[in-house]
């Protein structure tokens, strides 16, 4: 069997020192597989933002290890973590941290840019990802002109121009009305089914959570449990196809 797409081991995150000390991860051993659709769920402060940052290597723990197909991250360089990072996962977070100033397709392209991809290359694939999510025709739009269902897909057409095999979203609904937020929800399980992309989501939504087939509950910086099973029907069906 292929090596976990993401593990950690004994995951430990401290803010602070002294008497501003934070113990925010207090030791987290699991794994994540390939095509797995996972849900960190807990109350606010439990540490669930904590732990997508690290396990999507944007902060680095206090102790333990978070290793990426079976590669501990820590032996590597800062600049090989931002390739693998680049090249590996997709973000998509509540508050959109889209770039004001900036057209609807040049923040699509962001990661490609990055990349070191050429403009024309770039700006072919930009479009192939807002077609995909309908929202071609905002291209030229400043990113500030959009609701907020199109902001969200919007970052979903930038957490996907790397191809990425982990898409990780928080709160990817927080923001966004029932309608919208379902229809998010429909594309980012719908990459999940159809494209075998891993999905780990942090969510207070019990029904976005329901949907992942895994879901592990929070507490004060630890684990406490751990629940399978979707609640979407499209699992056995979609193995039905496949045979
Ligand atoms: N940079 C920081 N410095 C100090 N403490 C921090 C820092 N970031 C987070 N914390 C603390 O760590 C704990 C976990 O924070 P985290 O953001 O992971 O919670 P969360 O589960 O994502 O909460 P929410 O559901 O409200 O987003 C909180 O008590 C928070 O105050
Ligand atoms: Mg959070």
């Amino acid at each position: 069997m292929s090596a976990p797409v993401l593990e950690t081991e004994n995951l430990v995150k401290v803010y602070g020192r002294g008497e501003s000390r934070f113990d925010a991860l207090k030791g987290l051993t699991f794994e994540i597989h390939q095509g797995e659709s996972v849900a960190i769920v807990g109350k606010s402060g439990s540490g669930k933002s904590t732990l997508m940052h690290l396990l999507a290597l944007l902060d680095a723990p206090t102790a333990g290890v978070v290793a990426l197909e079976g590669q501990p991250v820590n032996k590597l360089k800062p600049k090989q973590v931002s390739k693998l990072r680049n090249e590996t996962f997709g973000f998509v977070f509540q508050q959109f941290f889209l770039n004001p100033n900036q057209t609807v397709l040049e923040n699509v392209t962001l990661p490609l840019k990055i990349a070191g991809v050429g403009t024309a290359e770039r700006n072919r694939r930009g479009m192939a990802a807002l077609e995909q999510l309908e929202m071609a025709d905002k291209a030229k739009n400043k990113a500030t002109n959009l609701s907020g269902g199109q902001k969200q897909r919007v970052c979903i057409a930038r957490a996907l121009i790397n191809n990425p095999s982990v898409l990780f979203a928080d709160e990817p609904t927080g923001n966004l009305d029932t309608n919208t937020g379902e229809i998010v929800e429909d594309i980012l399980f719908g990459l999940h089914r159809d494209h075998g992309i891993t999905l780990v989501v942090v969510t207070h939504d019990e029904d976005l959570a329901a949907k992942c087939q895994r879901r592990l509950i929070m507490q004060d910086g630890l684990i406490v449990r751990e629940e399978t099973g979707s609640s979407l029907p499209a699992e056995a069906s979609h193995q039905e196809d496949a045979q």
